[in-house]
């Protein structure tokens, strides 16, 4: 039970901020002001689902964790800090940011940098959280590393 809790709010954490970041650069290529406003309010309403989650992951893992350790399991505890602190220190404050100015109309230079930090923030966490996932499916067993074909080493 605690593994499948784990398992749909960590899945559920990266369906977000890939969504998030999709939606970002779909509306910045094709929409105008109107839809990059809606998107920006979309999103401060989905970090309040995606915060939740993450802390249910990280406190999961944390217990499914117990006395294990390893170098996997010490991997994906640090990706986890690196997630928080980008998730809380760069993202969150850009998302508020974002929100704030476009809804004034206002998509000057301030926006384009945040606008930038963010995709890049968001795209740091989509990997650290995809390298979390695959190594929680190696964990459990669901996928097997595949073989070096030149080392013979898994
Ligand atoms: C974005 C963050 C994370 C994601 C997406 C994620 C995802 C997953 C997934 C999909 C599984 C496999 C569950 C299953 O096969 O039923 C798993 C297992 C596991 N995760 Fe995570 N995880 C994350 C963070 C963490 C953290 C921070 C820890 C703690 C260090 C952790 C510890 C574990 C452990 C120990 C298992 C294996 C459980 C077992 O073998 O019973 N995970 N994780």
């Amino acid at each position: 039970m605690k593994k499948r809790v784990h398992a749909v709010a960590g899945t559920l954490g990266l369906t977000l901020i890939t969504t998030f970041f999709v939606a970002s650069v779909l509306v910045e290529v094709g929409g105008d002001h109107d839809a990059i406003a809606s998107v920006k309010t979309l999103i401060l309403y989905g970090i309040c689902v995606l915060v939740p989650s993450m802390a249910i992951t990280g406190g999961s893992g944390r217990s499914l964790m117990g006395k294990r350790r390893g170098p996997r399991i010490l991997g994906k505890q640090k990706r986890m800090i690196a997630i928080a602190a980008i998730g809380l220190g760069v993202l969150t404050p850009c998302a508020i940011l974002l929100q704030r100015l476009s809804a004034e109309n206002d998509f000057g230079a301030a926006f384009t940098t945040l606008q930038a930090i963010e995709l890049a923030g968001g795209a740091v966490n989509i990997v650290l959280m995809s390298l979390n996932l695959r190594d929680g499916l190696l964990l459990t067993g669901r996928i097997r590393r595949r073989r070096s074909s030149t080392t013979g080493v898994a």
